[in-house]
């Protein structure tokens, strides 16, 4: 080698280097962003026109029982809306409600104005009057809708459904459900116990309910020959009950989180479904099967509670051979290392907790009230802080849980990764629009600030959501 070489040689040696610490101290920016889910769909020029009336209904969730309800179009959930990616959404809501209401499409990234938050993005629809929502989903994938004026009591009368976007570009499996699993809190007449906002679950964990429904019904079962290759799309809409879906024998692959396919397909066991979070899976029940498979929730017992079944029935097919549907990403864990965009610390405030002993006597025999609420930051809604970012820029916020509860923390309008979990680097393969916080945990998520508009940053329990705990994420052209 002669010297010229070796000084080539060298410089590029030295170039590689600097470029590779360049690479793994390099500030967040948009070109980690390159190859996001950002792609634009092209109108297929249908439009899928609905008309949902939100009514007061009295409804049965398990067999010879009956309760109030609320429901879009006298059932709960209310109808299945299903499209093909490209495809046009347009809803005539309808309040019959006694109450004011409105309609949020978790998770698709609707224009702001469609977005379905009263006195944000649109004036509360008032009893007797209409709203029209019209937006064509940009990403495919499993969504839902939901009132989003007091959830703790509309959500918990059962005011929501499915929106699904279809992806024709993903294998077809002959077998493709949805199941929205809820849990109600009711007497043994199975009828609604009507206080909506007990303080000690505001205080604690939110609203739990013992009855486990699936697609509003308890005893839910799904058909499919041994053999069969099924796509089933699970939907947590519970106020506040976390689930841990447990399949028993059956092997299924996750290939989507809340809404968006994952980068690699992984086991669907123990993974958690928090409120809001939607998980797709593909599984396959084995050729040489009969019987029965119980689908149980797995959170909370030593055995799993079962939640709906799969029944086996019908001659053997074929099992269809293709690999998952997956999506490459990129992986924004990159920015765990970089100082943080924001910071949002969940506190609850107890003016009891703060009381010295004589004004404790006075709140305990009942001659005062004494307040509480979420916060965040020391504020809670509509006093929290408005975070900010500008359009295009990728965000890391880190959220301090300094409160005993779990949280799970959803954001409008745009996905994001998580990237941390107690200072430890995760790295998830897939994005969210929602996930699930630990007591006294501390997470990273990294934003994409694409979608211009004051969106809403809020718990997804219904109860400590009503109760303050919900800011606004500002995304600026
Ligand atoms: Cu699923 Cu702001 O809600
Ligand atoms: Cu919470």
């Amino acid at each position: 080698m002669n010297d010229a070489k070796v000084a080539v040689t060298l410089a590029a040696l030295l170039l590689t280097a600097v470029a590779g610490v360049l690479w793994f101290t390099r500030p967040i920016d948009t070109e980690l962003a390159a190859a996001t889910y950002i792609e634009p769909v092209a109108s297929t020029g249908v439009v899928h026109e609905y008309r949902l009336v939100a009514a007061p209904t009295t409804g049965s969730l398990t067999e010879g029982t009956e309760t109030d309800l609320w429901t879009y179009n006298g059932a709960t959930p209310g109808p299945e809306i299903r499209i093909t990616h490209g495809d046009t959404v347009r809803v005539v809501l309808e309040n019959n409600l006694p109450e004011p209401t409105s309609i949020h499409w978790h998770g698709i990234r609707v224009p702001h104005a469609m977005d379905g938050v009263p006195g944000l993005t649109q004036a509360p629809v008032a009893p007797g009057e209409t709203f029209t929502y019209e937006f064509t989903p940009p990403d495919a994938g499993t969504y839902w809708y939901h009132s989003h004026r007091r959830g703790n009591e509309q959500l918990a009368r059962g005011l929501y459904g499915a929106l699904i976007v279809e992806n024709p570009a993903e294998p077809t499996y002959a077998v493709d459900e949805v199941w929205l699993i809820d849990d109600w809190r009711v007497d043994d007449q199975g009828t609604l116990d009507p206080d909506f906002a007990s303080s000690a679950d505001v205080h604690h964990s939110g609203r739990w309910g013992e009855l486990f429904t699936v697609n509003g019904a308890t005893g839910t079962e799904l058909r499919a020959a041994p053999g069969e290759r099924i796509r089933l799309r699970l939907v947590n809409t519970a106020n506040a009950r976390i689930l841990q879906p447990d399949f028993g024998a059956l092997d299924p692959v996750v290939i989507a989180m809340d809404g968006l396919p994952v980068a690699r397909a992984f086991s669907a066991h123990g993974v958690e479904l928090a409120p809001g979070n939607r998980m797709d899976i593909d599984v396959t029940i084995p050729s040489d099967a009969s019987g029965e498979f119980s689908i149980g929730d797995f959170f909370t017992g030593i055995t799993p509670t079962e939640i709906a079944r799969i029944v086996v029935d019908g001659d053997p097919v074929a099992t269809p051979d293709f690999e998952p549907p997956t999506e490459g990403l990129p992986d924004w864990s990159l920015a765990a290392d970089d100082p943080a965009d924001h910071t949002v610390t969940v506190t609850l405030y107890s003016e009891f907790a703060e009381a010295d002993a004589d004004e404790q006597e006075a709140m305990l025999a009942g001659e005062r009230d004494a307040t509480f609420r979420w916060e965040l930051n020391g504020e809670a809604w509509p006093a929290a802080e408005t975070l900010t970012a500008d359009q295009g820029e990728l965000q890391k916020i880190r959220i301090i849980n300094d409160s005993g509860q779990f949280h799970p923390i959803h954001l409008h309008g745009q996905f994001f990764q998580l990237v941390s979990r107690n200072d430890v680097r995760v790295s998830e393969g897939h994005y969210r629009d929602t996930v699930l916080m630990s007591a006294f945990e501390t997470i990273e998520i990294v934003v994409g600030a694409y979608d211009v508009g004051t969106w809403m940053l809020h718990c997804h329990i219904q109860l400590h959501a009503e109760f303050g705990m919900a800011m606004l994420y500002e995304v600026r052209p």
